[in-house]
């Protein structure tokens, strides 16, 4: 099995990501190590498209027939107006990572969200089912990730934010699907200590301010769950801190493999050989 997918020939299927900058990605690396594993023959490469290439890289999926495009920062609201369709859930969240061509018909996906919703199930949380859940952040990362976890039974999601308006919008725009609601960091303690799932969506504590954490360890309850967007470093000050303090962890590294993971299986239509491709990015990083 291993020996034909991994040959490439006149059948093989192309892949990317594209980005600016995109020389730090380790998708590529994740990726092919997923199709060797399930014997798909694909290759995926990192393509540096510039904002003015955007629309000339679209027309060279079209014409060139690439099958699946991951697609990062800066175009993942840009690229929506090159598509198609827009999948219902990325059209809510308001930004496009994966793109799958359909004999030509391209279609947007966003799987951030629930690429981190099934990495806090399948790592951290099994259920979510009438939980209170925090979310610290009202940017784009936080926007997936609450759309996501409205797509499960949570029995509260309050959205914490330095600037309120934002946190209060960003409720408003889901209250239709759950009880989510939108506070100031003023409220950031006393939400804190009725919380069972603490999620940080901000960059506080990213590489290179790591001494940084959004919120005070002792305000978080033993045994709940703090869980962090950020896999630069794998463990934040925030995660080091609720560790401390008795409270079950979840790092960054599992939203970026099942965002992957999503994006492999829309694209191949199989299930996605997970610990392969988390094996594959540790890898990248040692
Ligand atoms: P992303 O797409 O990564 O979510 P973003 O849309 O720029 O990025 O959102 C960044 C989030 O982190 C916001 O919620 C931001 O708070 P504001 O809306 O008040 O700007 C939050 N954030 C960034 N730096 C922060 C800091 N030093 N302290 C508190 N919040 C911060």
């Amino acid at each position: 099995k291993s020996d034909t997918s991994y040959r490439i020939d006149s059948h093989t299927v192309l892949f990317g990501v594209i980005g600016d900058p995109i020389r730090h990605s380790k998708s590529p690396v994740m990726l092919n190590r997923a199709f060797r594993e399930a014997g798909v023959n694909g290759v995926y490469t990192a393509f540096h498209i510039t904002p003015d290439k955007l629309g000339d890289f679209i027309a060279g999926v079209r014409a060139m027939g690439i099958r699946g495009v991951n697609v990062t920062i800066p175009h993942k609201l840009d690229v929506m107006k090159h598509l198609d369709r827009i999948d219902e859930s990325a059209l809510a969240i308001g930004a496009v990572n994966t793109i799958v061509n359909d004999n030509g018909v391209l279609t947007g996906f966003n799987t951030d969200g629930i690429g981190y919703v099934r990495s806090l199930k399948e790592e951290a949380e099994p259920t979510l089912d009438g939980k209170n859940i925090v979310v610290l952040g009202a940017g784009g990362a936080a926007r997936g990730i609450v759309y996501a976890l409205t797509n499960e039974s949570p029995a509260a999601i309050t959205i914490v934010n330095r600037t309120e308006q934002r946190a209060v919008e960003l409720a408003a725009s889901m209250r239709e699907r759950a009880d989510v609601r939108g506070v100031s960091t003023d409220s950031l303690q006393s939400v804190c200590v009725d919380a069972d799932i603490i999620i940080n969506t901000t960059s506080t504590g990213m590489f290179p301010h790591v001494e940084e954490s959004p919120v005070e360890a002792s305000w978080l309850r033993p045994g709940a769950v703090a869980s962090d967007i950020i896999y630069n470093p794998m463990k934040t000050k925030f995660l080091a801190d609720a560790e401390r303090q008795g409270c079950r962890i979840h790092g960054g590294l599992g939203m970026f493999i099942y965002q992957g993971a999503y994006a492999f299986e829309y694209w191949t239509g199989q299930p996605a050989p997970a610990a392969a491709m988390r094996e594959a990015v540790l890898d990248a990083f040692r």
